[in-house]
């Protein structure tokens, strides 16, 4: 088996968490006996931009379209170019324009990662949360009447598809039914808002008749936040419009410590090469370039890391994908452990250490090498 990546680091610390991420990567594909082909590519970057006077080349859809995957560091260099350019020029053309209508973030508390929550052991909140990606409440459907009036008027549309709709829940579904707890929970706000999230509540409710076997239950979104801070352990997979999935998945990552740690991807679920309706899907760390701490060597590597075990999950490699989480989980645990009785210390100091991005990465190569 051999796959071809393409790789973007972007700008900021997402030049600094790549390289360690691809050798633990690399160490994974060794010992499992697949290949990576690494395609490096320098675009979808500001400093690509302050060159070239744009974010990505002209054939940017070919190159990647030629990859079986994207793997992403982080864009953003607010200081040089302002974000909606890098932002809406890179990252968002690929969600949209390889409809990638799926966002996929695993939320997992991890022995050796503090928690802001004061009562949650490592094990207890481990679930998933699916956000529709392509439509909802960021249309671009509406504008401004009466400009400059005392009546002076805003509207944007929430646009919610049948398509749309269905295909997010169903895929949850699937999630949910695939794990051992079958449990589904929907973010909705019914009582508030009278058209769009009736509809939404009323397709759950249709298509969880296809799946007697997982249980489901509904939130509105504003207890929904409450529990995930208060309850965390009840979640299992949730899912939720684009708005409330995007609340949700910044969220759920910040109850299990740091940002650092936590992954993402974008998925076009169709999964086949072969098939005529495939496109990339795209695997990053959930944060940004981080331009507070980027050139000082010290950004946790293991959102980086842990998109790259997403990205072998989608590409079939289960095993591996297996292997890779177990060595984050083991290495970020063992590293309180020593720090704790005064040993060598690879944490960053995000998770309350003094390791550095390289020192960290190297540690959790070396556990894939050896265990
Ligand atoms: P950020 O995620 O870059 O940083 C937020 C805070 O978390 C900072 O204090 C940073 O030091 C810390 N942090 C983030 N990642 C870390 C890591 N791996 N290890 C240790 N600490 C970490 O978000 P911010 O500051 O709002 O945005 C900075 C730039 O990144 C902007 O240009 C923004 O548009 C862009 N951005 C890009 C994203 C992407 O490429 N998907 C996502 C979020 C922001
Ligand atoms: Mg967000």
């Amino acid at each position: 088996r051999s796959y071809t990546i393409a790789v973007l680091p972007g700008d900021g610390i997402g030049l600094e968490v790549t390289p360690p991420a691809l050798r633990c990567l690399e160490a994974a594909a060794e010992r499992f006996g697949f290949t990576l082909n690494f395609r490096h590519f320098e675009w979808a970057s500001c400093d690509y931009y302050l060159k070239h006077g744009k974010m990505l080349p002209d054939d940017w859809k070919r190159l990647l379209q030629e990859c079986d995957a994207i793997y992403f560091g982080a864009v953003g260099d607010p200081a040089r170019v302002p974000d909606h350019i890098s932002l809406w020029g890179s990252l968002l053309r690929f969600r949209r324009e390889f409809d990638q209508y799926i966002n996929l973030r695993p939320c997992r508390l991890m022995r050796g990662v503090p928690s802001p929550l004061a009562n949650a052991k490592p094990g207890s909140i481990d679930f998933l949360t699916v956000r529709e990606n392509t439509e909802g409440e960021y249309s671009s459907i509406g504008g401004m009447i009466f400009e400059g009036t005392e009546r002076e008027t805003v509207i944007q549309d929430t646009v919610f598809t049948r398509v749309g709709v269905d295909r997010v829940i169903r895929y949850a579904f699937e999630r949910a039914r695939a794990r051992p707890a079958k449990k589904l929970t929907s973010a909705t706000k019914s009582n508030g808002i009278s058209i769009t999230m009736p509809y939404w509540d009323q397709r759950v409710a249709e298509i969880a008749k296809e799946y007697p076997d997982v249980k489901v239950d509904k939130y509105h979104i504003d207890i929904l936040c409450a529990h995930f801070v208060l309850r965390p352990h009840i979640f299992d997979v949730v899912v939720g419009s684009n708005l409330f999935g995007d609340i949700l998945s910044d969220l759920g990552p910040a109850c299990t410590g740091t940002i650092g740690i936590a992954p993402s991807a974008n998925l076009n679920p169709v999964s086949k090469r072969t098939d005529p309706d495939w496109k990339p899907s795209l695997f990053e760390p959930v944060h940004g370039s981080a331009p507070d701490i980027a050139g000082k060597g010290i950004a946790n590597p293991v959102g980086m890391i842990w998109a790259g075990q997403m990205m072998f999950e989608h590409l079939g490699e289960t095993e591996a994908a297996a292997a890779v989480l177990a060595a984050i989980e083991n290495v970020l645990g063992d590293a309180q452990d020593r720090l704790q009785k005064g040993g060598e210390d690879v944490l960053t100091p995000d998770m309350g250490g003094k390791g550095t991005t390289e020192g960290l990465g190297k540690a959790i190569e070396i556990a894939l090498k050896t265990s």
